[in-house]
């Protein structure tokens, strides 16, 4: 496979960048759709969702569990390493939004960091609005608060749940002041684009006129929307595609 020649970033242009969890499979952590996107034989949907959360607390705790334990003990990969080191040299023109839950991205150093679908490492009251806390605990049986006595719940954005809005209006003022100011390219790596509204992202981006390349193992369902795809291992091409070797 040959690397590709890196992105030009000069004259003042930004990066955006949109991550999924294609960039952390080299980590060792499984994607969502790749494998079939089962859990124990339940469809992610069934155990990522509040009705699999009312309906059997204690198995989602499991799901989620599971995901922790992987996810301790995952390291950032050549690709989120790459990711950090460009925000280094790019500063405010930088901002990247992950749809992955797993931590790797700041671990590698990055800061310009919005994680859009929470965080594995947080969990939440789901009976009051206490403040989400750092929990990295795996649990058999459902946790209550000690508060309200509430169920307690991972601090994520499950299906049918909507996004942070002040996450997308980040991303979309991000976008708007760096089309005005220089132009930006906008990045997504390791995503099927299946899920919105972070699989629209790259729309948007590319009626601002940014340039719009994707990184990714497989073509995926929104591959039209990309004026670039360069195909294969994140880990291998966002060095070369940034220039940080
Ligand atoms: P998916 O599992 O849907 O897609 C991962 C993509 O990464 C696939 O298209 C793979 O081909 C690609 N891929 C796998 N290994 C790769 C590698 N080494 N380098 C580059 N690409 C690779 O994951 P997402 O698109 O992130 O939401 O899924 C979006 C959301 O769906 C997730 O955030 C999750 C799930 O429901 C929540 O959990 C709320």
């Amino acid at each position: 496979m040959s690397l590709p020649e890196p992105l030009d970033l000069g004259a003042g242009r930004a990066l955006m960048v949109l991550t999924g969890a294609g960039v952390s499979a080299e980590s060792g952590l499984s994607t969502f759709r790749g494998g079939g996107g089962l859990w124990e034989d339940h469809p992610v949907e069934q155990v990522a969702s509040p009705e699999g959360f009312a309906r059997d607390p204690a198995l989602v705790w499991r799901f989620y569990s599971e995901r922790r334990r992987g996810a301790a003990g995952a390291r950032p990969n050549a690709g989120h390493i790459a990711l950090a080191r460009i925000e280094e040299r790019l500063g405010d023109r930088f901002l990247l939004a992950t749809q992955n839950v797993d931590g790797l991205h700041a671990a590698a150093g990055s800061r310009r960091l919005l994680e859009m679908h929470g965080s594995l490492f947080r969990t939440r009251c789901s009976g009051c609005d206490r403040p989400p806390f750092a929990d990295c605990a795996a649990y058999d049986g459902p946790p209550l608060c000690d508060l309200c006595g509430g169920l307690l719940r991972p601090d994520i954005v499950w299906f049918g749940e909507s996004l942070d809005p002040a996450c997308l209006d980040l991303i979309e003022r991000f976008m708007i002041r760096s089309a005005a100011a220089g132009g930006f390219v906008f990045l997504a790596a390791g995503t099927s684009g299946s899920v919105w509204p972070a699989a629209g992202c790259v729309e948007a981006a590319g009626s601002l006129g940014a340039r719009t390349v994707l990184v990714n193992a497989e073509p995926p369902v929104n591959l039209h929307s990309f004026d670039e795809f360069h195909q294969g291992a994140s880990g291998s091409i966002l060095p070369a595609l940034l220039g940080t070797g």
